[in-house]
């Protein structure tokens, strides 16, 4: 597929998807939101791809929101499908890939910039980066899941502090709090970002995958995480990466996971 508002590669086994808007600082909006979703939903199926680094054009913005200009007119019923539509086609989808993802922020993680990127797995900021969820400022509240994947990442008191003051947060704050797992000099956050997703590359895709259900089903409503543990783990053993993992550790060799 052709994209319009994304540059998209594959290399050593990374998907490499830079939102690329850089005049709207990468705001996404309707077609943006489309294409991530082909992007990331297309690595899935691809065996070439490992793993995937979400990060935005420039030097300036990861993603400074949603596309203010494309919801201005908004009707109720309008606005919830575009929250519901966007939840579920892209935040939750990145959320529930079993492809590890990591979010490299370069610059302002605003909005629904901050929510794509508490969607990832793991994230990466720049010193220089700064994040909010400024929604209450416009009159409306973060829509693509920010209510709750902020809370879950630094705690009820502090998210509802940064969202009801619409403030941003330096990359140091966010450490500080848990938003962010790493912080690192501008032009490492990619390199950075690779040093850790080769590693998660490197142990078994499968038992990857069972991990990160394993961890998403605590915030699954009415499901019970540690049933969901006991389930996930038992999978495990019926993996031929089980076999080749375990025979690895017994011969003193480096494991060669198939992901199967
Ligand atoms: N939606 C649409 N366009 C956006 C945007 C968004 N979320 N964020 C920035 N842009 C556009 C601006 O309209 C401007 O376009 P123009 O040059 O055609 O006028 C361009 O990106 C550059 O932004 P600008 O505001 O001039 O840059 P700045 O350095 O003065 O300010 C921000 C940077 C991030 C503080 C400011 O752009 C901002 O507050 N953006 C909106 C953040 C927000 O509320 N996000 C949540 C949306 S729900």
């Amino acid at each position: 597929m052709d994209f319009t508002n994304l540059l998209v590669e594959i290399r050593d086994r990374i998907l490499y998807i830079t939102i690329n808007r850089e005049s709207k600082l990468n705001a996404l909006n309707k077609v943006t939101l489309v294409e991530l979703h082909h992007a990331i939903t297309h690595s899935f199926h691809n065996e070439a791809v490992g793993g995937l680094i979400i990060t935005g054009a420039g030097q300036k913005a990861f993603v400074a929101g949603a596309d203010i200009s494309e919801f201005a007119d908004l009707n109720t019923d309008e606005g919830r499908a575009l929250a519901r539509e966007g939840q579920r086609k892209v935040f939750d989808v990145i959320q529930n890939s079993e492809k590890p993802i990591i979010a490299a922020i370069n610059g302002f993680a605003l909005g629904g910039g901050l929510e794509l990127a508490m969607a990832c797995h793991i994230r990466v900021a720049a010193t220089t980066a700064k994040m909010g969820l400024p929604e209450v400022s416009l009159g409306i509240i973060p829509g693509y899941g920010g209510t709750q994947r902020l809370s879950q990442l630094i705690g009820r008191g502090r998210a509802l502090e940064m969202i009801l003051t619409a403030e941003m947060v330096s990359a140091t704050e966010a450490y500080r709090t848990g938003l962010v797992n790493h912080v690192t000099e501008p032009e490492l956050i990619i390199s950075k970002s690779e040093e850790l997703l080769k590693k998660i590359m490197s142990r078994s895709p499968s038992a990857v995958a069972c991990a990160i259900r394993a961890v998403n089903a605590n915030y699954i409503e009415g499901e019970n995480g540690f049933e969901t543990e006991i389930s996930e783990f038992s999978n495990c053993f019926g993996s031929l990466d089980f076999n080749e993992g375990v025979a690895a550790f017994l011969e003193k060799r480096k494991a060669e996971f198939t992901g199967k």
